[in-house]
């Protein structure tokens, strides 16, 4: 089969049904059905009509070519057929929002089908209009820790490269939630907490920042501490009975307000103890569990404690941005270019456009669920990155293949 040269393209042979498992139940995402495949498959005629409707009623904003040069307007040549009529249906019956008002009411099915096959069958921008720059290119492997490097230096000295302290009296960080591990920043700074070196450090940062330290922790590999206790650390088991409804029963917490104890330096453990039973950190439950016990009780749950295993938390660690494109691909294909008619090339779009969508998606504006459950963890330097690198992204048109019919 001799291809065009200056149209790169892929080529797919057609297995409805298959990749249909994935994400079933979702209007947009339902297997291609027989009038659909109309559209695949487009007779000189429909193209003819398709291009007639443009003319009429779409072209003064996608235009005739179906590049648009207006920001923020979604390019349509080379779009994928299933997915521009499907859009379109769902501009009609208001599952999407249509800010232009533009989309609804006037065309017929028959039209709609027809504008989609003539936008589809064009050819997509050649060149993209915003390349990637070099230094784009390299924020796109960044570490998302990055921004907060530099702060974390500081901590290191104490808590350790990865939260794990390895001098005696320091808490290792790396076992706790983030939220715990805000909330004891914000100790710090209210007073509840007393500690001067603490206060000062934790008023340096804003809350963002800590936040993004306690995630950081949070996805390391916790160590047991290397500062064991001289108690008993069976008397100790005992005694901590009274302790598992809220640490846990090895002392391996499940809730986000609750600090793990598993693994932690026991010097730390006993000054904490008393802190709390003598009102320097001030926490009532805390000082309830405190009070009844002496200095010897004190050092056997420290010791029991010291001697179980930190368990990591069930935090999410945060992708570089060339992970999220590998993730997308899935669906969109490599570098955007779906090879499935009904999921939309994302190579070529408009820049703008795919920053609105997005934030759309992120913020539940527009609604599906499947693109809400991959948007929702990306943050606002994710979408710049990830929208720019696809608009920068080479669209190949599609070529598909009727295959025979089994019966
Ligand atoms: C007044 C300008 C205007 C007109 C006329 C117009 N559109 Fe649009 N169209 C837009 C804008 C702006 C968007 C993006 C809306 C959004 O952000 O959801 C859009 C979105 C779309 C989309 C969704 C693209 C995607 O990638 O999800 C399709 C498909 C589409 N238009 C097809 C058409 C067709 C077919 C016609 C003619 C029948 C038409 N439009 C007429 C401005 C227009
Ligand atoms: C000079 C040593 C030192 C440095 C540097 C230091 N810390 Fe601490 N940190 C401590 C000590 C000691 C405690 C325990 C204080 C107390 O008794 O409440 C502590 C407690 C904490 C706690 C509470 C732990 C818990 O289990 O409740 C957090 C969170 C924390 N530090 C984070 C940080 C961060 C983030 C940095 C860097 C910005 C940092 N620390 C720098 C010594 C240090
Ligand atoms: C009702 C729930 C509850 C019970 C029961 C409880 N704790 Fe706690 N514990 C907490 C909470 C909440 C915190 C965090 C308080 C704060 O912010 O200072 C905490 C903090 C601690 C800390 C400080 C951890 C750190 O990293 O700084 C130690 C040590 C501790 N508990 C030990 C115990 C022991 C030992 C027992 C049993 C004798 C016990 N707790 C019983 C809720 C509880
Ligand atoms: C499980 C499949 C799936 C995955 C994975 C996926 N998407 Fe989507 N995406 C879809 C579907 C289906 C649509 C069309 C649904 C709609 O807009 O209502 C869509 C629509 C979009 C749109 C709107 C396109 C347009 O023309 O309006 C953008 C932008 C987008 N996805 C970006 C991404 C990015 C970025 C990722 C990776 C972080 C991603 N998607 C991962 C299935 C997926």
């Amino acid at each position: 089969m001799k291809r065009a040269m200056y149209i790169p393209s892929i080529v797919t042979a057609i297995l409805f049904g298959l990749a249909s498992a994935l994400v079933q139940g979702q209007p947009l995402t339902n297997p291609v059905n027989e009038k659909e495949r109309a559209v695949l498959f487009p007779s000189t005629r429909m193209i003819n009509q398709g291009r007639d409707v443009a003319e009429a009623a779409c072209a003064g904003c996608h235009g005739m070519d179906g590049i648009s040069d207006h920001n923020g307007t979604p390019q349509l040549a080379g779009q994928r057929a299933v997915y521009l009529y499907r859009v379109q249906q769902a501009f009609q019956d208001g599952s999407r929002p249509d800010e232009t008002n533009k989309h609804k009411g006037f065309i017929n099915d028959e039209a709609v089908l027809a504008v989609s096959a003539y936008y589809a069958s064009l050819a997509a921008v050649v060149q993209p209009e915003t390349p990637l720059s070099a230094e784009q290119a390299d924020e796109l492997n960044e570490d998302p820790f990055m921004v907060i490097r530099d702060a974390m230096t500081k901590c290191v000295k104490c808590h350790g490269e990865t939260g794990n302290a390895d001098g005696s009296g320091m808490p290792s960080l790396s076992a706790q939630h983030p939220d715990y591990f805000v909330a004891s920043m914000k100790g710090y700074l209210d007073g509840s907490r007393s500690h001067k070196l603490m206060k000062k450090l934790a008023g340096n940062l804003d809350e963002a920042t800590i936040r993004d330290m306690g995630v950081f922790y949070a996805v390391q590999e916790p160590l047991r501490t290397q500062t064991q206790g001289q108690g008993d650390a069976n008397v100790g088991q005992r005694l901590s009975q009274g302790c598992q409804s809220c640490h846990g029963v090895d002392g391996n917490a499940n809730k986000a307000d609750m600090p793990s104890l598993a693994g932690q330096d026991a010097k730390y453990f006993v000054k904490a103890m008393k802190q709390y039973r003598d009102g320097k950190r001030q926490h009532e439950k805390m000082f309830e569990a405190a009070e009844k016990f002496n200095e010897q009780d004190l050092l056997d749950l420290a010791t029991y404690y010291a001697a179980q295993e930190p368990i990591k938390r069930d935090v999410r660690a945060p992708l570089k941005s060339t992970e999220w494109i590998a993730r997308c691909a899935r669906c969109h294909g490599i570098d955007g270019n779906s090879s499935d008619p009904r999921f939309p090339m994302l190579a070529g779009q408009d820049e703008d456009y795919l920053k609105k969508t997005l934030k759309a998606y992120s913020a539940g504006g527009r609604d599906t669920t499947t693109m809400h459950a991959m948007a929702d963890p990306l943050s606002a330097m994710d979408i710049e990155r990830i929208a720019a690198y696809f608009a920068s992204q080479q669209p190949k048109a599609v070529v598909y293949i009727q295959l025979p019919c089994q019966d």
